[in-house]
C-alpha cells in the first residue's frame, strides 16, 4: 500500500458559547478596568460557557464534518486537543466520539495547553501521512472559566470558553501541514501552574474547582515572544520560505502585544495577521482554530494560501506549523447541531461559579504542599537521592509567581 503525502484540510467548524463577558463585567467583581485590560492586553471580551467542553467540542466538530461532507461514521481519529476535561478516565475524545456517533474511530486526548491544537495537528497530519489513519478531525477546546481563579485579577481578565476543530483527510495534493517545529523551554515550567488540578494533589482536603494560579505574566510574555518567533523563523528557514511568501498569520491569542511583537520579528505586517484576542480573549488551545475559521468565514483565506500558525501555552511549549491551503475555501455543507440555550447573562455565570471558589476557605497547605516533579528530579541529580519528601513546601516552588498565596 502506497501511503498518502498530504494531509488536507478539508473542514473547520467554531463553537462559541453566547454569554457574552465584557471587562466592564469583570471590574465589578475585581480591581481592574477595561482600560487597563484593553490597554494591557487588547482584550475587550471574551465568552463563558454554559455548557461542558465536550458539548463545545461536538459541536465544533460537527460543523467540521458538515462543512467537509463527511460522515462521523468515516472518521478513523478524534483528537481532543486541550486541558479542560470532564474526567480523567475515560477520556474527552471518547465523549466527543459517542456525541458525534463516530464508532469507527480512535479517540486521543492531547494536553500541551494552549499548543494542543496545533501539537494535535501535526500528530495527526503525521499519522495520515504514515498510513495509520485516513480521516481524523483534530480540535482544540477550552473550558477555563471553571478552572479560573476568579478572586486573581491577574489571570482572571485573561481567559474565555471557546472550541475549534478541523477535518483532515488524506489526499496526494500538496497541501495541508507542510512545516512543523515543535518545543518546549525547559527553563519556565514553574511560570505558569494550575496548582488544584492532578494527582499531586489527591488527599490533601481540596475541593476541585478552588484553584490557584502561578502565573508568572511578563515572564511568559518574554519568553512567548522569543519561543514563537523563533520557531516562525526556523520553520520558514528550513522550509525555504521568506515573510513575504507567508500569506496569513493565525497566532496564538494571549496578548495583542505578544502577537504585535512576533509579527515584527518575523517579519510579516499586521495587516496580515489575524486577530480576534479583541472578541474572544485567551481560548487556549481553542484561539487558533477559531481564528481560523473567522477568517475563511471573512474570505481572508484565498486558494492556495501559505498560513503561519505559531503558538505557545504552559510547560511552555511552543511551535509553528506551516499550512499550504487547499483550492476550497467554502463549506460544503452545514452541521443542524445546535448549543442549548443560555438562559444567564455571562456575569450571572460567573458569579456562580465564584459562589462556589472561596479563597478564604481555600486549603491553602494542601494548594501549597506538593513537591513539584522538576524539583525533585533537580535535586536527585545534585545529591543523588531519590528527591524530596512530598508534603514539603519548597521555596522555588512558592517564588515562582510573585504573587502571594491567595492572592
Ligand atoms: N487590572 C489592573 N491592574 C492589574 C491587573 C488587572 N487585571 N493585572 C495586573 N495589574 C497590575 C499589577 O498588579 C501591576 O501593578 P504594580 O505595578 O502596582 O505592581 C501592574 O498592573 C503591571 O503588572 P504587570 O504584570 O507588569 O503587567 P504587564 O504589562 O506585564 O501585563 C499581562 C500583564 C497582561 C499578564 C502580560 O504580562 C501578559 O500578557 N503576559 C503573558 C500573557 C500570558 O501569559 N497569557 C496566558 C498564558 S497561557 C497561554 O496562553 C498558554
Amino acid at each position: 500500500m502506497t501511503h498518502p503525502r498530504h494531509a488536507a484540510i478539508t473542514g473547520w467548524g467554531k463553537a462559541l458559547p453566547p454569554a457574552v463577558l465584557t471587562n466592564h463585567d469583570i471590574a465589578t467583581f475585581l480591581d481592574t478596568s477595561d482600560e487597563w485590560i484593553t490597554q494591557r492586553t487588547g482584550m475587550k471580551e471574551r465568552r463563558v460557557s454554559h455548557v461542558s467542553a465536550i458539548e463545545l467540542a461536538t459541536l465544533a466538530s460537527s460543523r467540521a464534518l458538515a462543512c467537509a461532507g463527511l460522515d462521523a461514521a468515516d472518521l478513523d481519529l478524534v483528537v481532543y486537543g486541550g486541558c479542560s476535561n470532564e474526567e480523567t478516565v475515560p477520556n474527552s475524545a471518547s465523549g466527543v466520539q459517542v456525541a458525534l456517533g463516530a464508532a469507527n474511530a480512535a479517540a486521543m486526548d492531547l494536553n500541551t495547553a494552549c499548543t494542543s491544537f496545533l501539537y494535535g495537528l501535526s500528530a495527526a497530519s503525521s499519522m495520515i501521512q504514515a498510513g495509520v489513519v485516513r480521516n481524523a478531525v483534530v480540535i482544540g477546546v477550552e473550558l477555563i472559566s471553571r478552572y479560573l481563579d476568579w478572586s486573581n485579577r491577574n489571570v482572571a481578565v485573561l481567559f474565555g470558553d471557546g472550541a475549534g476543530a478541523v477535518v483532515l483527510q488524506a489526499s496526494d495534493n500538496d497541501e495541508g501541514v507542510i512545516g512543523t517545529v515543535l518545543g518546549c523551554d525547559v527553563e519556565s515550567r514553574q511560570s505558569l501552574r494550575v496548582r488544584g488540578m492532578g494527582c499531586g494533589y489527591a488527599g490533601r482536603n481540596i475541593t476541585f474547582g478552588d484553584m490557584l494560579w502561578d502565573f508568572d505574566g511578563p515572564v511568559i510574555f518574554r519568553r512567548a515572544v522569543r519561543a514563537m518567533s523563533a520557531a516562525s523563523t526556523r520553520v520558514m528557514r528550513e522550509h525555504g520560505v521568506t515573510p513575504d511568501d507567508i500569506d496569513l498569520v493565525i497566532p496564538h491569542q494571549a496578548n495583542l502585544r505578544i502577537i504585535e511583537s512576533v509579527a515584527r520579528d518575523a517579519g510579516v505586517p499586521m495587516e496580515r495577521v489575524i486577530v480576534t484576542v479583541h472578541k474572544y480573549g485567551n481560548m487556549s488551545t481553542a484561539t487558533v482554530p477559531v481564528s481560523l475559521v473567522d477568517a475563511l468565514d471573512e474570505g481572508r483565506v484565498k486558494p492556495g494560501a501559505l498560513l503561519l500558525m505559531p503558538a505557545f501555552g504552559g510547560g511552555l511549549t511552543y511551535c509553528a506549523l506551516l499550512v499550504r491551503w487547499g483550492q476550497r475555501v467554502t463549506p460544503l455543507g452545514e452541521s443542524t447541531m445546535a448549543l442549548p440555550p443560555c438562559d444567564k447573562t455571562a456575569l450571572e455565570l460567573v458569579n456562580d461559579i465564584r459562589a462556589n471558589q472561596d479563597p478564604h476557605g481555600r486549603s491553602m497547605a494542601g494548594l501549597m504542599a506538593p513537591v513539584f516533579a522538576e524539583s525533585r528530579a533537580a535535586e536527585s541529580a545534585v545529591d543523588g537521592t531519590q528527591g524530596g519528601d512530598v508534603g514539603t513546601v519548597r521555596e522555588g516552588d512558592l517564588a515562582v509567581s510573585g504573587q502571594e498565596p491567595g492572592r
